[in-house]
């Protein structure tokens, strides 16, 4: 049940971080624009995996103090007013807000905190500050992305696809390295990250086949299908297949997160190929690996593998773009990934991930 709200608090969900299933309704002062603040009124909030895996208690960390955290790092939100000196944002604009904070390593100070070398950093909704699960929240304009109004239904979705759109914009800058004429890739896993990751690689025109374990007839296969990719269910296509069922193989997207599978993708790469991890494992799961068939695929066709983590503003302003031009391309693509909408009490039930979700979206306010 939600409580009425007490003259200068604010609803939020908050967990208390490594204690399972601790999400409950938490009361905060609500926070007001300040100089240098804008103030949002947050309409709704995408649920992922890591905020699960926080209510499982694998994960997170309260701000410094503070024995809860509010969750959520997926949101849409209204700034409701502006601080002194905020330039850019005005009361009515549709905002997502970037996740990780910088501390003061080098990276971090030029703008890449996704980068981080000292691990210092803070993200909302995850590490050290509170997230966006809640009624309002503040932040600096440096951290904020405006949305054009026409893409109020889906830019919830900014958030996620700022994790692909790293991770394909290193992957070609990483290939600048040589003459790389890609044609196909493979996206393991069905989730947000290689549906996401499948529409941007068929905005660049690649042959893509995804792999993952949802049956062929459900929603996620059929908005891939839609994409112009191949949907193919590994039970019937084992991952140590791939390359010679498909042939040269020239990108690997890796969203499953399964490290099994991660180092399956390794011996699957084509000559001069890359892979891309992108799936964070919290267990600790140790497996026997073809370690001099993968070192010898390695070295003899010059691949590259490597991890992509977070993402900074930069990449959620290139999601921006690619909103509209897949939008344009397959109308109606984007809202087809928000299959579930939860009111604010039944955020526990949002919290629980079905098969058959692609984005869970948790209603803070209209
Ligand atoms: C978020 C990233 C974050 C990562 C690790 C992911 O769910 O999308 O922004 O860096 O978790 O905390
Ligand atoms: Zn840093």
């Amino acid at each position: 049940m939600m409580a009425t709200t007490i003259a200068g608090t604010m609803h939020a969900v908050g967990v208390t971080p490594k204690k399972p299933n601790s999400a409950r309704q938490v009361e905060l002062p609500k926070p007001s624009a300040s100089a240098g603040l804008a103030l949002m009124r947050v309409l709704e909030v995408g649920i992922d995996g890591t905020d699960t895996e926080i209510n499982e208690g694998l994960y997170g960390e309260a701000p410094p103090g503070s024995n809860v955290l509010v969750i959520g790092h997926e949101a849409l939100s209204l700034v409701e007013a502006v601080g002194d000196g905020v330039a850019g944002f005005q009361p009515g604009d549709l905002v997502v807000a970037t996740v990780r904070r910088p501390d003061s390593c080098p990276n971090c100070q030029a703008g890449e905190s996704d980068m981080c070398l000292s691990g210092n950093y803070t993200e909302r909704g995850i590490k050290g500050a509170h997230g966006y699960m809640g009624q309002y929240y503040g932040e600096k304009p440096d951290f904020l992305v405006k949305i054009p109004p026409t893409m109020r239904d889906y830019a919830v979705l900014l958030e996620p696809l700022s994790i692909v759109e790293k991770a394909t914009y290193q992957a070609w800058k990483i290939q600048e390295r040589m003459l790389w004429q890609p044609k196909r890739a493979v996206v393991l896993g069905a989730g947000p990250i290689g549906i996401l990751g499948t529409m941007l690689l068929r905005l660049k025109e690649l042959e893509v086949h995804v792999y993952a374990k949802n049956p062929p007839e459900s929603i996620q296969a059929q908005v891939i299908t839609s994409t112009g990719a191949d949907y193919h269910s590994v039970d019937d296509h084992p991952v140590t297949g791939l390359r010679d069922e498909l042939g040269q193989i020239d990108f690997i997207l890796e969203g499953t997160g399964n490290s099994v599978v991660a180092f399956q993708a390794m011996s699957q790469a084509g000559t001069n190929g890359v892979v891309c991890l992108t799936g964070v494992s919290a267990g600790n799961r140790s497996i026997q690996i073809p370690s001099d068939v993968i070192n010898l695929q390695m070295v003899l066709g010059n691949r590259v593998v490597f991890g992509t983590v977070n993402a900074n503003r930069r990449y959620f302003e290139s999601g921006v773009r690619h909103f509209d031009e897949a939008e344009r391309r397959w109308p109606g693509i984007w809202k087809r990934l928000i299959t579930r909408r939860v009111p604010f009490a039944g955020f526990a039930d949002a919290l629980n991930r079905k098969p058959e979700d692609i984005k869970t979206l948790l209603i803070v306010s209209a």
